[in-house]
């Protein structure tokens, strides 16, 4: 008899800015073949329209209107995702500081929410999916097979992206500033904070090499795996 073949998992990664997530997720998803999704990037890509648009980040009838005229799309790429706006490569510039302070704030919003989370499970059924974020175990897939909470000690967090976007001097504190803040908003806002989902793996990596958060990670999929064989 023929061997089934073996079900594609949906892995959920939440965890704040820094905590590692993306390079863990991109990773993962080289060595089981699966597809890492970056769902703060769709999020940025809409954040970046408004600013484009001059809608506001309050404005959230607006802001959905402008969702539902957009065209954004995650293409996985071995570096993380390339992100096209309405068939424009906005890639590098979502990264920069006015969006991932906008995206935050257009976030907030409840109707983006749902219309984002809609649009997410689109990308994410049929599974082979590792996908990042803040809410993705306890709001995108709440059934997801097996959810990661990836944290670290706030300071080291803000280290890591200071050195990821190489800042030094003067510009130093103001990012890790604005980082505390997107941080602080994400957590305490009203819809979806980040907060781990009840069955999340919590993993600390303040003083785990990346090659070890890997491992752990590998681990638990493959006893997740090994329980859906039998
Ligand atoms: O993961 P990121 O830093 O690229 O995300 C940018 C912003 O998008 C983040 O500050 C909050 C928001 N976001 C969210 O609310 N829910 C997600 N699943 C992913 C990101």
């Amino acid at each position: 008899m023929d061997t089934p073949p073996e079900r594609k998992l949906i892995i959920a990664i939440d965890g704040p800015a820094g905590a590692g997530k993306s390079t863990i997720a991109s990773r993962l998803a080289r060595k089981l073949g699966y597809t890492n999704l970056e769902s703060g990037a769709m999020y940025r890509a809409l954040a970046l329209k408004a600013i484009e648009w001059d809608v506001s980040f309050d404005d959230e009838a607006a802001l959905l209107d402008l969702a539902k005229k957009s065209r954004i799309k995650l293409e996985p790429s071995l570096g993380g995702n390339r992100v096209l706006l309405d068939g424009k490569d906005v890639s590098a510039r979502i990264r920069e500081r006015d969006v991932s302070e906008a995206a935050s704030r257009v976030s907030v919003n409840p109707k983006v929410r749902e219309w984002m989370v809609d649009r997410l499970r689109e990308l994410g059924t049929g599974g082979g999916v590792i996908m990042e974020g803040r809410d993705i175990g306890t709001k995108v897939f709440p059934d997801a097979d097996l959810k990661i909470f990836l944290d670290a000690d706030p300071v080291v967090r803000e280290q890591r992206r200071l050195d990821q976007q190489k800042i030094r001097g003067p510009s130093a504190e103001a990012t890790a500033a604005e980082l505390r803040e997107r941080d602080r908003r994400d957590r305490t806002r009203a819809t979806s904070p980040l907060v781990p989902a009840p069955d999340a793996v919590i993993i600390d990596s303040t003083n785990l090499p990346e090659d070890e958060v890997l491992r752990r990670i590998e681990e638990l999929v493959e006893q997740k795996l090994t329980q859906t064989r039998s």
